[in-house]
């Protein structure tokens, strides 16, 4: 038989649980994996650029290439991986007719624009919200020239560096300021 007591411990143990893992992440995350979640919630917790790529080619191609897609986009992945991945699915796109070509690219330059995980600093009271920081080398393809990932305005200057694990100010590395400028 559990207490009343017993409850409200394991409540609170799963709140602060679920609280590190969320941060204001769009989806969940842990020690830089993507959470498996039930494929009913794939929608509610992904981006949803990420379903519009399963579904834009065949041969199980593009569901692989979606399934690919979200690890990119996890806060302790590198600055460029986002931008990769999108060139990736261009390249990816060429064995597929015209229609889905152009398709798959309007894809590669909306996921390109995908805001990126991002973990607040926890170390701060209040917490600091965080950017993350800019790719700082050109696309492979030239479509994807000056498009950089979303960041929620509400974020302020400060920015989380997956390469030192450390928040940044806006300006004090090149990786803080969009590439292109
Ligand atoms: C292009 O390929 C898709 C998927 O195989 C197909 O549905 C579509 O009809 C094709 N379009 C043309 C213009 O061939």
């Amino acid at each position: 038989m559990i207490s009343p007591l017993q409850i409200g411990v394991l409540a609170l143990a799963l709140i602060s649980a679920s609280q590190s893992v969320l941060g204001r992440e769009q989806w969940l995350e842990r020690d830089g994996r993507a959470i498996e979640l039930n494929p009913r919630r794939f929608g509610q917790n992904h981006p949803p650029v990420l379903a519009k790529i399963r579904a834009a080619c065949g041969h199980g191609i593009c569901a692989k290439l979606a399934g690919a897609a979200v690890t990119p986009l996890l806060a302790a992945q590198g600055e460029c991986t986002q931008q990769d991945f999108a060139d990736q699915i261009i390249d990816t796109s060429k064995q597929f007719n015209a229609t889905t070509q152009a398709n798959m690219l309007a894809l590669a330059i909306e996921y390109r624009q995908t805001e990126k995980n991002t973990r607040p600093d926890f170390k701060t009271k209040p917490q600091t919200p965080r950017n993350s920081v800019f790719c700082q080398k050109a696309p492979a393809h030239a479509e994807l020239n000056g498009l950089v990932q979303a960041q929620d305005p509400a974020n302020g200057d400060v920015f989380f560096d997956p390469a030192t694990g450390q928040s940044v100010q806006r300006g004090a590395q090149p990786n803080t300021i969009p590439f292109a400028g």
